[in-house]
């Protein structure tokens, strides 16, 4: 596999490459007459706006017809932005053919579960896997490479955008064959496949490639592992439509870096990328918070997570928004200071560019009460207020903390895409299962317990951190089974929880009692599942409660130790959360349910505490502040986020505040105070490697 980001970042237009944040927006001036445009760059230099991310949805602009090209209104923009001091992202704006293309070619459409083929009329209405589309989009990639290459302002290459965003599943007849290439390529045979697949069950077993189809609508469920396959190849399938366009870009502009932005955000888990990370040159991320308490949770757990796809490097925060988005069913905007403490935290968490979608809020289009950097108000607004003081902190206040890598945690939490897509289909013991609502529920007892974590896709290296957790690691091959197992019995402490290490990488069952491969590590045996109803909540005689999942364990190996036992239903007196001591000083921890929230942080405080792992925070911050760690030669750079609604006083903290803080000590008291949903950044000298 490439290492991560061979290319690394942008290529600057004037000056050195001196690392600072990039800070900019997607902008859209085919919107808008060119008098705007002037207005735009004005603005821009206003807000310290240094990159944009230019012609995402312009095809049909750039080549009205299929032999006709109009590239002058694009040499204008790219020529203002420079003369501006504004360097450009360049998409290929392959993401939304335009209509004479699917009037010539309807058969590029992609075609839904269910038989129906989705119409143009918005956008991504191509198929992954058209030859037909595939030509096309790589002739508009080609012409605006061959045009741009040498351009001043060009930073970086932007493929497509969000690949996956609404066409990740297409059951086409194009998408079946692909399948089958893709299979092929998998199992060699049809009796690899059969064996994989297990068709012996049902009478599905196949005899010739030609039978083989993608899991269309069907009597009942589909073949289980033809629904794991279909997942991993549709993820593929994207994934070679990057590189398609990759390839040329480099080819023609060797030197520009080439990305595309992730979705690492919510549940969004159709494209695995922990395997695109290795597609590109640096990693870019869009996210929206979740408008509910504790969205800014889930906003640090992404952003985490891009940064343990990044391998640490910093990464393009491509989009978010100002305010509201359009596309929830009810969208408020953001109450003040939320913007900032969102962009904050992405850089908490590595980010070195801070963008948003989009510059100028649209006044025609779906997307027109979406926010935007300059709102429908003008830049007579509080919106614009704030971006400029946005652009400020980072230019001024944070620029020191720019092109710094994010300090390794003690403690790894793994996020698995096998696992992600497994637990999602029909026919399991239970339907109320999601790998990312558990990660995330332990990542929450991170913050809680005021102690840094890393999360990591199961392919990272996690072998040096003290304390690993990987929860709902249901799909287990045997490899990462034998480093989970080398892990631990090294002297590592594992936490693994239920309906883990179920299934091999075909989706079969490990035999012999559950969990397979983990079961003598983890010193236990469960024999049946117990999953528990909706609604329905277990408790267990250490006073903690659980839903979701019970299991009834025997407990197998004397030195096992059980933390608690189930204390009420079916399994009463039955072992539910254990840990195994084990002989070079490391362990293997069980949880058999899904813990309630502070139940699961004080078990985590347990685990921590077995491992030696201690909070980095003052008692009186944990839980109320996040705690996020970037690192370079000379200073280490502390971001405090306020997580309450509360004003939080920062007391004794070592270092001296860039950002975020104002004075707030009493009666000569020397604190600073960290505003609700603040985020304040603090430079510290570096620690010394031997302690
Ligand atoms: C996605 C897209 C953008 C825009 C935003 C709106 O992130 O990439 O083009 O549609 O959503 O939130």
């Amino acid at each position: 596999m490439p290492p991560v980001g061979s290319r690394d970042w942008l290529r600057w237009p004037r000056d050195s490459d001196r690392p600072r944040f990039a800070y900019g927006a997607d902008y859209n001036p085919e919107q808008w007459p060119r008098a705007v445009w002037e207005e735009d760059v004005r603005l821009m230099r206003r807000a310290g706006v240094n990159i944009v991310t230019l012609g995402v949805f312009s095809w049909s602009r750039l080549q009205p017809g299929p032999r006709t090209w109009d590239f002058g209104w694009l040499d204008d923009v790219m020529d203002l932005l420079h003369e501006n001091g504004v360097a450009v992202d360049l998409a290929t704006a392959t993401a939304s053919p335009p209509a004479w293309l699917t009037t010539a070619h309807p058969e590029v459409l992609p075609v839904t579960r269910t038989g129906e083929t989705v119409g143009p009329g918005a956008r991504q209405h191509w198929r992954p896997t058209s030859p037909v589309f595939r030509r096309y989009a790589l002739q508009v990639t080609t012409a605006l490479a061959e045009r741009y290459g040498g351009h001043p302002a060009l930073a970086a290459w932007h493929v497509n955008n969000e690949l996956g965003c609404h066409n990740v599943h297409d059951y086409s007849d194009d998408a079946a064959a692909a399948f089958r290439a893709w299979l092929r390529d998998r199992y060699a045979t049809v009796e690899g496949l059969n064996h994989a697949w297990a068709t012996d069950f049902w009478s599905q077993r196949y005899t010739g490639w030609d039978q083989v189809l993608p899991p269309r609508l069907a009597a009942s469920h589909v073949n289980p592992t033809q629904q794991l396959d279909f997942a991993r190849f549709s993820s593929d399938a994207l994934r070679d439509h990057l590189r398609a366009e990759r390839e040329i870009l480099h080819r023609l502009t060797p030197g520009i870096p080439v990305t595309t932005n992730f979705m690492v955000m919510g549940h969004t888990s159709a494209m695995n990328y922990a395997d695109w990370a290795h597609e590109v040159d640096f990693v870019a991320n869009d996210h929206y918070v979740l408008p509910e308490p504790g969205g800014a949770d889930e906003l640090s757990f992404s952003a985490n997570l891009t940064g343990g796809l990044a391998r640490g490097r910093p990464w393009f925060l491509m989009e978010h928004s100002t305010g509201a988005v359009n596309w929830r069913a009810v969208n408020p905007a953001k109450a003040p200071g939320e913007m900032a403490r969102d962009s904050l935290l992405h850089v908490a968490h590595g980010a070195d560019a801070v963008c948003f979608f989009q510059w100028r809020q649209s006044a025609g289009g779906a997307e027109k009460y979406h926010s935007a950097m300059v709102p429908h108000a003008g830049a007579d607004s509080r919106v614009f207020r704030d971006v400029v003081e946005l652009g400020r902190v980072l230019r001024e206040d944070l620029d020191e903390v720019a092109g710094t890598g994010r300090l390794p945690a003690r403690a790894a939490l793994l996020v698995d895409w096998d696992s992600r897509w497994a637990v999602l289909r029909d026919s399991l013991p239970s339907s109320l299962l999601d790998v990312h609502d558990e990660a995330l529920g332990w990542y929450r007892a991170f913050l809680e317990a005021g102690v840094r974590v890393d999360v990591l896709p199961t392919d990272a290296d996690w072998e040096g951190y003290g304390l690993v957790v990987a929860p709902l690691l249901h799909v287990l091959p045997g490899a990462t089974a034998r480093r989970l197992t080398g892990y631990a019995e090294g002297g590592g402490h594992l936490v693994a929880t239920y309906f883990s290490g179920i299934v091999d990488e075909n989706d079969h069952v490990h035999l012999g009692g559950y969990p397979g491969p983990l079961r003598d590590l983890l010193g236990l045996r469960i024999e049946e599942f117990a999953p528990l109803r909706e609604g329905e909540r277990v408790a267990l005689d250490d006073g903690s409660s659980g839903t979701l999942w019970s299991d009834r364990i025997t407990v197998t190996a004397p030195e096992t130790e059980v933390w608690a036992r189930y204390a009420d239903g079916p399994l009463a007196g039955g072992a539910a959360l254990t840990r195994r001591p084990l002989p070079g000083g490391g362990s293997a921890a069980y949880v058999s349910t899904r813990l309630d929230g502070e139940h699961r942080t004080a078990l985590l405080g347990r685990l921590l505490a077995g491992a030696g792992i201690g909070s980095e925070l003052p008692e009186d911050l944990r839980g109320r502040v996040e705690l996020a760690v970037r690192a370079g030669a000379d200073a280490e750079y502390h971001f405090l986020a306020n997580r309450t609604g509360e004003p939080v006083k920062l007391h004794h903290l070592p270092g001296t505040p860039l950002s975020g803080t104002a004075a707030g000590g009493e009666g000569g008291e020397d604190a600073r105070v960290l505003a609700p949903r603040g985020v304040s950044v603090w430079r510290v000298p570096p620690r010394d490697p031997a302690g």
